[in-house]
This record gives structure tokens, C-alpha cells and sequence, in this order.
């Protein structure tokens, strides 16, 4: 694991923009594994400023994301796919038929997970994934359970989750308590994975899921198995780890 150790949020997401756009640069058919929430919104508006100044383009990219809420239509500005368009898609210059998420509006969970697992393995490996940590340790929408789940499944929300998420809704009633999440599969997959931590409400489930057990009450735990991972932490996060610890 590599550790990159910043001050702040603004920080923390100019580091992260620069590795996309130094991967994409590399690669331009990279595949990039997308997320969301609070956390890229900074690394998002970081990789458009590089294409607006001519450092890179994401023509030709690919890109899956993590998940999407049960029930909610793309042009709900809930969607995960909603929060994608104008945080990111609406401002690259990514072909829009290369851009996917699961889809909210399939009711039929056996079909959905299989069509999003077929796609995924499909354009596999992801090149780069970028993550965020939910304060209960979820990746992706993966939530604290007694097992790991490899494939494309629904996921009942956990109460800690919807609280978290309930900002951005109108009311706490109208969060959806399900929704479609990419498995660890995918993830563990990736030719690297780029977790992004910011805030001190993270700092307690960050040290655990980076050294405490491995296990499936801390999703994030699992990313101690990844041979290519990268953390971007700012200090408020970073207040349970030692000095010097990396
Ligand atoms: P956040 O969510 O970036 O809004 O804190 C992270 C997550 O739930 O994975």
C-alpha cells in the first residue's frame, strides 16, 4: 500500500486528479472505476479543469460505476447516474454510450445484477478505481455483513448509510433503502485502486479498515489484499494513525 499523506480536502482531490490524469494520459482507453458522494466531488472538478486547459482528454475512456439506488430514474437528481452528469460526464469530453451504472429502474434484481456483471467483465480490468469510505467501512455500496460478496448484488441500506445520505434528499423518507452495488470482485480486480479519505468522522474506520482485521464487518478491510493501492488521506483523517506509521 502506498500512503499519501495531504493536509486537507483540496489537497487530497488535486493528488487524486493528478494520478487520473497522469493514468489517462498513459492510457487513453483507460478504464476508470467511478464513485460517488462527497468525497471525488473535488477530484471530478479537478479532472475537467485538465481537459479545459488541454492536459488530456477522455475521448476515448471508458467508465463503470460503483452503484446506484434502487428505484431512481436517471433524471432524478437523487441518481447516482444524475450525480455522475453533473459532477463529471457533463463537463469531459467521455462519450457518454462509454459511461455506465447499474440501472435503478430494473425491478428485476436477478436480470439487472447479471446484465451489469456481464458488462463489467466485458470491459474489465479497471485501470484505475477510484473509492471513497462510508463511515461504517462500506466500499462501493458493500455494506458491514458476515460475508463478502464477489458479483454485481442489491443491497438493503443500513440505517448509518441512509443517515449519511439523507443530505442529498429533501427528507429522510424519500432515500431509497436499497440499491445496486458492484461486488469486491471488480474491485480486488483493478489494476489499481485509489481510495480517497477526508474528514475526522472517517479517521476511526479508515485505521481500522487499513489495519485491523480483515473482515466483512469492515468492508474496507478487504483492501489490504490489493496489491495496487493507493490512499489519499488528509490529516483529520489520518488523527488515529501514529507518526510515522507510513
Ligand atoms: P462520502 O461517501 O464521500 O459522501 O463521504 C463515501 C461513501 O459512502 O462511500
Amino acid at each position: 500500500m502506498k500512503m499519501i499523506a495531504v493536509s486537507n480536502y483540496d489537497e487530497m482531490s488535486r493528488r487524486a486528479a493528478e494520478l487520473v490524469v497522469a493514468q489517462v494520459q498513459k492510457k487513453a482507453t483507460t478504464l476508470l472505476g467511478l464513485a460517488t458522494g462527497g468525497t471525488p466531488v473535488g477530484t471530478y472538478a479537478l479532472m475537467a479543469e485538465a481537459q479545459r486547459r488541454g492536459e488530456v482528454t477522455y475521448a476515448q475512456c471508458r467508465s463503470v460505476n460503483l452503484d446506484e439506488y434502487l428505484g431512481l430514474a436517471p433524471e432524478n437528481p437523487a441518481s447516482y447516474r444524475y450525480f455522475m452528469q453533473d459532477k463529471l460526464f457533463n463537463h469531459i469530453d467521455i462519450l457518454p454510450e462509454n459511461t455506465h451504472l447499474p440501472n435503478g429502474t430494473n425491478q428485476d434484481a436477478v436480470a439487472e445484477c447479471a446484465r451489469y456483471d456481464a458488462l463489467v467483465d466485458s470491459l474489465a480490468p479497471i485501470d484505475l478505481q477510484i473509492l471513497g469510505m462510508g463511515h461504517n467501512g462500506h466500499i462501493a455500496f458493500n455494506e458491514p455483513d458476515d460475508h463478502f460478496v464477489a458479483g454485481t448484488h442489491l443491497v438493503d441500506l443500513g440505517a448509518a448509510t441512509i443517515d449519511a445520505n439523507q443530505r442529498f434528499f429533501d427528507r429522510r423518507e424519500d432515500v431509497p433503502c436499497q440499491a445496486y452495488t458492484m461486488g469486491m470482485g471488480p474491485i480486488l480486480q483493478a489494476e489499481q485502486v485509489l481510495l480517497l479519505v477526508s474528514g475526522d468522522e472517517k479517521a476511526e474506520i479508515l485505521h481500522q479498515s487499513l489495519t485491523g482485521p480483515i473482515t466483512p464487518q469492515v468492508p474496507g478491510s478487504i483492501l489490504q489484499l490489493h496489491r495496487n493501492l493507493t490512499v489519499i488521506a488528509d490529516a483529520a483523517a489520518l488523527s488515529k494513525f501514529s507518526v510515522g506509521s507510513f
